[in-house]
């Protein structure tokens, strides 16, 4: 899979991509992350990527111009599934929504900035829209990384232990139950018997109950859920 990022402060990725599950599954050949600096594609010698809103207002908006160049420049080179703008009046980030991206094998990221980018960049050259939850950020390169990360992750042979991607919360709509490791009794604060009893059917049946049991006190949201919003 590869990820292309369109971004006006390429750095903020500096040490989020190079380190991490991201840097593994590129060194493994899994995943690559190409950050493009929008200002690559600036309109004039002044390096000019945002200008004023039409009609005045508060606020800087990315102009048009920069991010069709750039995004054109990606797709004479390759095909891509998808166009996505991180913006908070997206459709919000999901397990469903990054298990359908991660069957992907190329997409373009685009982050806003300032007031965000030009209506038309929306209406034409975008394909999806993402928010990472209802709170403003001052760009989306930090929820383009959670939505990298989050893809990545997914993808097989990134992770160490194959079937821990399938066993993380909300990938069945259940929160994972809890884990212990040594020692198996710390001051006086012991792990559960059932872990510790060699028994892999009562081990089992007693996570899918600490799923339920935990889903139900702490999201219980998850529990009357359709699925159909993913
Ligand atoms: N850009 C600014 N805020 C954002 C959010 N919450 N999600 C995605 N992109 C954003």
């Amino acid at each position: 899979m590869r990820i292309d990022i369109i971004s006006c402060v390429p750095a903020t990725f500096s040490g989020l991509i190079d380190q991490s599950i991201l840097k593994r599954a590129g060194e493994k050949g899994l995943a690559e992350i190409h950050i493009h600096d929008l200002r690559d594609y600036a309109i004039n010698k002044h390096n000019q990527i945002d200008d004023y809103a039409f009609g005045g207002g508060a606020g800087m908006v990315l102009m048009i111009e920069p991010i069709d160049k750039c995004i054109a420049k990606l797709k004479s080179e390759r095909d891509y599934d998808e166009v996505i703008y991180m913006s908070p009046d997206g459709k919000t980030l999901s397990q469903g929504i990054s298990n359908e991206l991660s069957l992907k094998k190329n997409l373009i990221l685009l982050c806003g900035h300032y007031k965000g980018v030009d209506e038309r960049v929306r209406e034409h050259l975008v394909t999806r829209e993402i928010s990472i939850g209802d709170y403003v950020l001052t760009g989306g390169e930090l929820a383009a990384a959670v939505v990298a990360d989050s893809v990545i992750r997914l993808l097989p042979g990134v992770m160490n232990d194959e079937t821990s991607a399938l066993t993380d919360s909300f990938q069945d709509d259940l929160i994972a139950p809890p884990v212990y490791t040594r020692p198996a009794e710390y001051k006086d604060w012991k792990v559960p018997e059932v872990l510790t009893s060699g028994h892999q059917a009562k081990i089992e049946a007693w996570r899918f109950d600490q799923q339920v049991e935990r889903t139900k006190a702490k999201r219980p949201d998850l529990l009357n859920r359709s699925g159909s919003e993913d």
